[in-house]
C-alpha cells in the first residue's frame, strides 16, 4: 500500500501522536508520519518525535510569519494530511484557504456539544448523561467541520473531570486512528 504522507500538529502531552505513530506502524494503516509540528518547545510530545526519528518543527507563534513557516514544511514534505491533535492554535483563514488536502481534528466532546476549551469541567456543570469524542474535518468555524467519527459513552454517576478525562481519551485511541482510515477508504 502505497501510504499517505501526514503531519501531526500538537502543543503538549502527545498521546494521541504516540498512538498514531504505533498505528501507523501497521502496514495497512493509511498513512506514514512524516512531520510534527508543536507550537510549544516544551511538549511531551516532541521526545516521541525523537524515539521515532520523526522530523519535528517548533514554531513561535509570536512570530508574524510562524503559518509561512509550516506551510514551506508541509509543502517541503509533500504532507497530503494534517492532523491536529491537541494543538492548542487555531490555523488562520489563510493558511485553510492554501492548503487545499484534508485537515481533521480530535476533540473531546459530542460535537456540536461543548466547542471550544474547558469541556470537561462544562460537561460535568452541565450534568450530562453522555460524553465521547468527535473526530471532524477542519474548516474556518471553531470545532464546526464534518464529522468523520464520533464515539460515545455514559456517564458514571460519580463522574469527575479526570475520570471523564481518562474515558474520553481511551476512545479517542480508537476514534483518530477509524476517522483516517475511513477518509481513505472513501477515496
Ligand atoms: C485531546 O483530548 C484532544 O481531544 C484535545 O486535546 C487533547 C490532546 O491530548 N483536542 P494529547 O496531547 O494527544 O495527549
Amino acid at each position: 500500500m502505497v501510504k499517505k504522507n501526514a503531519c501531526i500538529f500538537i502543543s503538549g502531552q502527545g498521546s494521541n501522536l504516540k498512538n498514531l505513530i504505533q498505528k501507523s506502524r501497521d502496514y495497512n494503516f493509511p498513512i506514514k508520519i512524516r512531520l510534527i509540528i508543536s507550537n510549544n518547545k516544551k511538549a511531551n510530545g516532541i521526545k516521541y518525535a525523537k524515539r521515532n526519528s520523526i522530523p519535528c518543527v517548533i514554531v513561535d507563534t509570536k512570530s508574524r510569519n510562524y503559518e509561512y513557516k509550516i506551510f514551506n514544511e508541509i509543502k517541503r514534505y509533500k504532507i497530503s494530511l494534517i492532523c491536529l491533535a491537541g494543538y492548542m492554535k487555531i490555523l488562520s483563514k489563510k493558511f485553510l484557504n492554501f492548503y487545499k488536502q484534508p485537515i481533521i481534528n480530535i476533540h473531546p466532546s459530542l460535537l456540536p456539544k461543548f466547542k471550544g476549551l474547558n469541556t470537561f469541567s462544562r460537561i460535568i456543570k452541565n450534568g450530562e448523561k453522555k460524553a465521547g469524542c468527535t473526530v471532524h474535518y477542519v474548516n474556518e468555524k471553531l470545532d464546526g467541520g464534518n464529522i468523520i467519527v464520533q464515539k460515545t459513552f455514559f456517564l458514571d454517576t460519580d463522574e469527575n473531570e479526570n475520570s471523564l478525562k481518562f474515558k474520553t481519551q481511551k476512545l479517542e485511541y480508537s476514534a483518530f486512528p477509524e476517522a483516517i482510515i475511513k477518509i481513505y477508504r472513501k477515496n
